[in-house]
């Protein structure tokens, strides 16, 4: 099939899915939750954790002042919770209060940790960069909070239990198919 080929990146949305998260904050007395699909993995050791963040956020300035945050990662089941805290800034609503989002003790920062979150990660943030019309924001991971019975022995998430939500861009949800898990050894296959 021949690729269409545009200049630039169109809408944009050619690298969804995501799995959607709700990034995190506590700062001068308040607590914070926006949905965030923009993050990343960056190291292993130490561990550390990226988010992009648009400068006119409010958990953005929420986090500079902090100097936390927090990554939680979303069931489909929370899909709307997602996109609640994704639709309007915590500048006009308390979003805990109104949607009486379930929070459990940090272990090593102030940051909420969602109690339906599947995962979640405790960052101190450690370094911010502008690129373009977002603010790259780079945490080092202190803590994790995981339900283990969702994860596997090899601590990868388990599918026949939980469906992390996918965020597809345009407002639009998805699960991953479960019944197509591959194990694909990476030794044996660079090597064939
Ligand atoms: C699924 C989803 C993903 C989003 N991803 C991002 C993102 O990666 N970075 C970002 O700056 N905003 C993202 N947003 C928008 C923010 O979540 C939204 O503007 C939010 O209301 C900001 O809240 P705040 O002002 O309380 O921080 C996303 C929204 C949705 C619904």
């Amino acid at each position: 099939m021949a690729k269409v080929s545009i200049e630039g990146a169109g809408k944009f949305s050619h690298h969804y899915p995501k799995v959607a998260t709700i990034v995190t904050v506590h700062a001068t007395g308040k607590d914070n939750a926006m949905a965030v699909a923009w993050h990343s993995s960056i190291s292993a050791n130490p561990p550390m954790y990226g988010v992009s963040i648009a400068p006119k956020r409010f958990t953005m300035e929420l986090m500079l002042e902090a100097k936390e945050f927090g990554v939680n990662f979303m069931p489909i089941e929370k899909a709307e919770l997602v996109a609640s805290v994704g639709g309007i800034s915590g500048r006009e609503v308390d979003k805990f209060q109104r949607w009486g989002i379930e929070k459990d003790k940090p272990l090593k920062t102030s940051v909420p940790i969602l109690r339906d979150a599947y995962a979640c990660y405790e960052c101190k943030l450690v370094d911010h960069t502008t690129y373009g019309d977002h603010v790259w924001v780079v945490g080092e991971i202190l803590a994790t909070h995981f339900e283990e019975e969702l994860f596997t022995e090899g601590q990868a998430l388990n599918l026949e239990r939980v469906s992390p939500a996918l965020f597809m861009g345009n407002e639009l949800y998805t699960i991953p198919a479960k019944d197509n898990i591959r194990n694909l050894d990476r030794k044996v296959y660079g090597k064939r």
